[in-house]
């Protein structure tokens, strides 16, 4: 028998790389994004002038972002081939799985002439700008809306606000999104990224290295969670019924989703920003429904499990008040990740070593081999 090593199972605290993208400190509940602390970012920015910082490592000018924003507006159409297998797709797919074929699929058919590199900063750009249109081409057809119009005028967020609801957004609902895309682009090696970093890390193109991503993120532990916190919500109804709703659940060892963190100690900070927005969002609309029960929620959960509040908590009812469809909010949060995981992927070409851990073997090491002839 090999001898016993040490595992951290989930690869708990092991430091995998060095990064000069994102740091997290979990004990503070602090969130820097390049040397800038998300705070000022959600407040100050737009998911453009992030993406911008992710990729290029320092904040741009008033000319380089509109470049950028000229150039995400530019890249936004979908070769026709992809839009036909959009098209083709069966109408009750989930959203997560169209993208990911989607993506892997605009590999095929990017036109010649204007075919990114496939680890480039154009990759990159093209990625993010065309994540948007494939999320709204599935869903206009479904939702029997009409044909996409490009939008220039309108920034990332705004037009996925747009192209999914078929009108423009208050000007509210378009901040709100922007501040949730800069909270989403980019959280260090979660399991998403690491999974663009793994495949990237094999000298496998960006497209790939994406393709990767987006399944990684479909899950429920990771991306999938606040579709689930939004069906807690509509189990619990009314306030009066949280107790009772998470007693049953915790006694059913279940776990309550949008809390808990493998980093943060303390609350998410992106929690804390969203937590005002949802309150924002449905002052707006004179609905605080979604917020008076999340509040209850946080009180609960806290008490009995010490547990705080992740970036998945409020984001859910901000979608949902401003009117996106529950199985859009991991391809939305996608929309938003694309950022950063494009420029880990840049990050990894730029500083590669294969990614290849090593497993403590546990099986048996000396059978007998059969041949199968002689097997009962
Ligand atoms: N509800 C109930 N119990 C929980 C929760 C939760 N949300 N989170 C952790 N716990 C408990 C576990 O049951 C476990 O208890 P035990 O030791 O008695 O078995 C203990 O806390 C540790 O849990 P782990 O799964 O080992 O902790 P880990 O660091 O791996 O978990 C995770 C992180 C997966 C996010 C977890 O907190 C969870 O499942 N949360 C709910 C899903 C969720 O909200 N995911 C979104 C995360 S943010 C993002 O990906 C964008």
């Amino acid at each position: 028998m090999p001898e016993p090593m040490e595992v951290q199972k989930g690869l708990q605290d092991v430091v995998a790389l060095q990064s000069r993208i994102c740091f997290i400190d979990g004990l503070q509940g602090r969130l820097i994004y390049d040397g800038y602390d998300i705070r000022d970012l959600a407040a100050n920015s737009t998911f453009e002038e992030v993406a911008y910082l992710l990729w290029y490592g320092t904040l741009p000018t008033p000319a380089r972002l509109d470049d950028l924003c000229r150039q995400l507006v530019a890249l936004r159409s979908l070769p026709p081939e992809l839009v036909a297998l959009i098209d083709a797709m069966p109408l009750d797919s989930s959203p997560m799985d169209v993208l990911r074929t989607a993506v892997s699929a605009l590999a095929l058919f990017e036109p010649g002439e204007t075919k990114p590199g496939p680890t480039s900063i154009g990759g990159a750009q093209r990625l993010t700008a065309a994540l948007p249109t494939i999320i709204a081409q599935f869903h206009r057809r479904r939702a029997k809306l009409p044909p996409l119009r490009p939008r220039p005028e309108l920034s990332h967020a705004a037009y996925l606000l747009y192209a999914i609801l078929d009108r423009d957004p208050s000007p509210l609902d378009a901040r709100a999104m922007d501040v949730a895309f800069i909270l989403h682009a980019d959280h260090e090696l979660n399991a998403s990224t690491f999974a663009a970093r793994v495949t990237a890390s094999t000298l496998s193109d960006l497209y790939s290295a994406i393709t990767s991503a987006i399944g990684t993120l479909k899950g429920p532990l990771h991306g999938g969670a606040n579709e689930r916190v939004m069906e807690l919500l509509d189990e619990m109804a009314s306030v009066d019924r949280v107790e009772s709703v998470v007693q049953a659940k915790l006694a059913a060892h279940e776990r309550i989703m949008g809390f808990g963190h493998r980093v943060y100690k303390v609350e998410d900070p992106r929690a804390t920003i969203l937590r005002e927005w949802s309150r924002r969002v449905g002052e707006e609309r004179k609905n605080l429904t979604y917020y008076d029960l999340l509040r209850k929620l946080e009180e609960v959960v806290h008490r009995e499990k010490g547990l705080y509040p992740n970036v998945d908590l409020y984001s859910g009812s901000v979608y949902s008040l401003i009117g996106i469809p529950h199985d859009l909010f991991t391809p939305l949060f996608a929309a938003s990740r694309i950022a950063g995981w494009t420029a880990h992927v840049l990050e990894e070409y730029t500083d590669l070593r294969l990614i290849r851990p090593t497993a403590a073997y546990v099986g048996p090491t000396d059978l007998k081999y059969s041949p199968i002839a002689g097997r009962a």
